[in-house]
């Protein structure tokens, strides 16, 4: 974390019109908003303004070479900042609004401050499903840059506390949503070379993709697309105690957080299902990641399809050293 960043007051406030309206001002003057989207909180600023953009790297102490997801609120205003190719145009009619990210290549005369993208000639865009998020941006009329409303290189927020717990004083607002409902950050997906290429595993499942692309999906490898998206190659999610992974028997001072009918709380879905399991996901491990109750986390095995992808992909990240 950076100390650039300068001690602000961050207020609390529930997601509805008086909220909503409190945050566009803040945004329309610059200011950082974290606000709920379906997959995790967002750390909104104006996508179009340049100070506004440097002060999200500043508040997150973000490596300014890993470019920042552009949300929009509609097909219409994605297609105005950057180029949309046919397989775009057939994945954004399938999946948006949803957990999915497209990279595409900036249009010409773009407004889009350069530093969402990095130095990069791409820019990363999204429409969420959270009619809140749609109705924020609609209100202010601009597109939002939003990274996960974390402190680089820790937990993904999926409740207004989390956001707290890492950006308290950082950040001017944050508006209260409730718990986010697919609880992992969107698929990445490039599309702006010859074949698209998967760069995160997230919240719509792999599989689905394949079968809109009709066939599989590269993955990207560090080696080749270490440069297109930095993101991949970090340490990331990481909670503060130590994480075990499929683990069947908790040690001692560990917390098990179990999977399936058979094991206890937490559970991250005693029905094995996997859609709850990447919902609690996030909120299980900022509960469990508590040095004063636990010395460690053990997480149960996570069977590798669907959403366990993603969620396998998180947990290995968390418990990288
Ligand atoms: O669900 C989500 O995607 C959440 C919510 C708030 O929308 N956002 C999120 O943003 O997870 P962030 O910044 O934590 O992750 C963005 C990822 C990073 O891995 C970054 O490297 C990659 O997307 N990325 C952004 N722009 C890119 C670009 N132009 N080319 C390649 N990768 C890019
Ligand atoms: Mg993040």
């Amino acid at each position: 974390m950076t100390d650039t960043a300068p001690r602000k007051q961050t207020e609390t406030v529930p997601l509805h019109d008086v909220g909503l309206a409190k945050a566009a001002t803040l945004l329309r003057r610059g200011g950082l908003v974290a606000f709920p989207t379906e997959t995790v909180y967002g750390l909104g600023a104006d996508a179009t303004n340049d100070r506004a953009v440097a002060s999200i790297f500043a508040a997150k102490g973000r490596p300014r070479f890993n470019p920042l997801i552009v949300h929009v609120p509609d097909i219409k205003t994605a297609m105005r900042h950057v180029d949309f190719n046919d397989t775009a145009h057939a994945l954004a009619d399938q999946f948006w609004p949803g957990p999915l990210t497209l990279v595409l290549p900036r249009r010409d005369r773009c407004k889009l401050s350069p530093l969402v993208s990095a130095g990069l000639d791409t820019v990363a865009i999204r429409l969420p499903a959270h009619g809140g998020a749609r109705d924020l941006m609609r209100l202010l009329d601009r597109p939002l840059a939003a990274p996960s409303a974390n402190a680089s290189g820790t937990l993904s927020p999926t409740e207004a506390d989390h956001v707290l717990a890492s950006l308290d004083g950082r950040i001017d607002l944050v508006l209260d949503g409730g718990p986010c409902a697919v609880g992992l950050e969107s698929t990445v997906i490039d599309l702006s070379g010859a074949t698209p290429v998967l760069l995160r595993h997230g919240g719509l499942a792999v599989e689905a993709l394949e079968v809109a692309i009709k066939g599989p999906l590269a993955r990207a490898t560090e080696d080749t697309h270490a440069p297109k998206s930095p993101g991949m190659l970090l340490k990331h999610y990481a909670p503060r105690l130590p994480l075990r992974l499929n683990v069947d028997e908790a040690a001692p001072g560990e917390v098990l957080i179990g999977f399936g009918p058979s094991m206890d709380d937490p559970n991250l879905s005693r029905s094995a299902d996997m859609t709850e399991a990447a919902a609690r996901l996030f909120r299980l491990l900022h509960a469990a990641d508590d040095p004063k109750r636990h010395a460690g986390i053990a997480v149960a095995p996570v069977p590798e399809v669907g959403l366990g992808i993603a969620i396998n992909d998180r947990l290995r990240r968390a418990a990288e050293k």
